[in-house]
C-alpha cells in the first residue's frame, strides 16, 4: 500500500519556499479527518475551472454541465453504498447534518409523547444531541444501550431496550472511540420487528469497510467527505425512498420548491426537498472522487491495510506496562481506531509529546463525553490509521510511547 502514500500531496514539502515540510509527519489522525489525494482537488479544481455554474437553475449548457457532475456525483455515492437510487441520496455538509436533518424531520414528525428513541451510549455528540432535542421537545424517553467495558462490545441484553414504544434506533456503526463494529444488521432487524426505524452513523465504517444499506436494513444512514479521503463540508445522508418521500422538509428556501405562493408553498421531488440553496456541487464532485479514488485503491485492501497496521499497534501498546487499549480489545476488528490511555498521564500532554517527535494523534473526549464518563475516564489519547500509513510509522510510534512516562517524570 506504500505506494498511496505519493498520491497525497499534503506528507510532500508543501510551500514552494519549503519553509513547510510535512514529509515526516507521522499523520495518525484520519478518523478525525483523512487527508486528500491529489486526485480529489484536481477533480474540484477541474469543475471549478470548466464547468463551475449554478447547478439545477441554468438553461445554458454550462449550467447543464455543472448539474451533470452534481448528479454523478449523487450516483457515485448512491452506488457506493449500495442505495436502491440515487433519489435517496441528500448531500448534506456532514455526517452532523445529516443526523440533524432525520431528527428535525422524520424525528419531528414521527415521535410523540411517551415514545422512545434508543440509541447507544458509544455515540458521538452528533447521534445524542439531535435525539435529546427531539425528545425534550415531544415529551419523548431517549434510552441508552451500554457496553461491556471491557470490549467495547453492546451485550445483547441491553437490545431489550428496544420495544414497541421505540420510534427509532441511532447506532453508530464503527465507534469512534472504542473502535466497535456494531452489528448493525441485527439491531435493525429487532428495529423493525418493534417497528422503530434503523438509523446508521456511517462517519467512521464508510472510509474503512464495505457499507452496503439495503443489506444493513438501514433507513437512513449518514456519512462524511472529509473522513474518506474527500473535501471538508460535504456530506451525505441515505434515506429509504419511501421515508424520504413522505418526510416534511428540513431548510426551506431555493430550489426545494415546486411551487410558491405569497402564503404557502409545495415541495421538489426528493432529493431536491431537502436542498435548500445553492448546492456544494464542487464538494460533491470532490467526494465522488474520493469514493473513486478509494474504490480503485480497492476497499477490501484498504481494510486489510488498516486492520494489519491497528493489530501491530494494538498487540504492541498492550505489552506497554501502564497502558491500557479502550474498548474493542482485538486490533483487526477497530477499523485503524487505537485508542488507549496512559496511568497518570493526562491524554492532552500524550498528544503534545508525540507532536514534538513529529506524530500527530487526538486527544480529548472525541466528542463522546457521555461515553467516557460512563467508561470513568476524563479522556483518551487515539491514533487512527488510513491507506497511507506505514508499519514503519507505526513502529516509530511504538518506539515513543514507552518513552512517555519518563518524560512525564514517571521512573518506569
Ligand atoms: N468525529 C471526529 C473524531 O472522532 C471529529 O475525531
Amino acid at each position: 500500500m506504500n505506494k498511496y502514500r505519493n498520491d497525497f500531496p499534503l506528507f510532500k514539502a508543501i510551500d514552494e519556499k519549503n519553509s513547510i515540510d510535512n514529509s515526516g509527519l507521522i499523520y495518525m489522525d484520519s478518523a478525525a479527518t483523512a487527508q486528500r489525494p491529489y486526485i480529489v482537488l484536481n477533480a474540484m479544481d477541474h469543475f471549478y475551472s470548466t464547468q463551475n455554474a449554478n447547478p439545477l437553475r441554468g438553461l445554458y449548457s454550462l449550467s447543464e454541465r455543472a448539474t451533470k457532475a452534481y448528479e454523478d456525483a449523487r450516483d457515485t455515492v448512491a452506488k457506493f453504498i449500495n442505495a436502491k437510487s440515487s433519489n435517496e441520496i441528500i448531500f448534506v455538509r456532514n455526517a452532523s447534518e445529516a443526523l440533524n436533518l432525520v431528527a428535525y424531520t422524520y424525528g419531528m414528525a414521527n415521535v410523540n409523547a411517551g415514545d422512545e428513541v434508543v440509541v447507544s451510549i458509544m455515540e458521538h455528540h452528533s447521534n445524542i444531541l439531535p435525539w435529546q432535542f427531539v425528545c425534550k421537545t415531544k415529551g419523548a424517553t431517549l434510552k441508552f444501550m451500554y457496553v461491556d467495558k471491557s470490549t467495547g462490545a453492546i451485550p445483547e441484553s441491553e437490545y431489550s431496550k428496544i420495544t414497541p414504544k421505540t420510534k427509532i434506533v441511532s447506532v453508530t456503526h464503527v465507534s469512534n472511540v472504542l473502535g466497535t463494529q456494531n452489528p448493525i444488521k441485527k439491531i435493525a432487524e429487532i428495529a423493525h420487528k418493534n417497528g422503530a426505524v434503523m438509523v446508521v452513523d456511517g462517519a467512521q465504517s464508510t472510509p474503512h469497510i464495505k457499507v452496503d444499506v439495503q443489506d444493513l436494513g438501514a433507513d437512513f444512514l449518514a456519512m462524511s467527505g472529509h473522513k474518506l479521503c474527500g473535501p471538508m463540508g460535504i456530506g451525505a445522508l441515505y434515506g429509504r425512498y419511501e421515508l424520504l418521500d413522505a418526510m416534511p422538509p428540513f431548510l426551506r428556501g431555493g430550489e426545494m420548491i415546486e411551487y410558491v405562493t405569497e402564503d404557502s408553498a409545495t415541495w421538489a421531488e426528493v432529493p431536491h426537498k431537502f436542498e435548500a440553496g445553492t448546492v456544494s456541487a464542487g464538494d460533491a464532485v470532490g467526494m465522488a472522487a474520493a469514493i473513486r479514488y478509494i474504490q480503485n485503491v480497492g476497499l477490501e485492501n484498504i481494510e486489510k491495510h488498516d486492520n494489519n497496521l491497528a493489530e501491530k499497534l494494538v498487540e504492541g501498546i498492550k505489552k506497554i506496562p501502564h497502558f491500557h487499549i479502550i474498548g474493542e480489545q482485538d486490533g483487526r476488528k477497530r477499523c485503524g481506531i487505537v485508542t488507549f490511555t496512559i496511568d497518570d498521564v493526562h491524554p492532552h500532554d500524550i498528544a503534545t509529546l508525540l507532536s514534538d517527535e513529529n506524530i500527530a494523534i487526538r486527544a480529548g473526549h472525541h466528542c463522546a463525553q457521555p461515553l467516557q464518563k460512563y467508561l470513568g475516564i476524563p479522556a483518551s489519547a487515539r491514533a487512527s490509521l488510513y491507506l497511507y500509513n506505514t508499519e514503519e510509522e507505526v513502529d516509530i510510534l511504538l518506539s515513543k510511547l514507552p518513552q512517555i512516562r519518563k518524560w512525564s517524570g514517571f521512573k518506569d
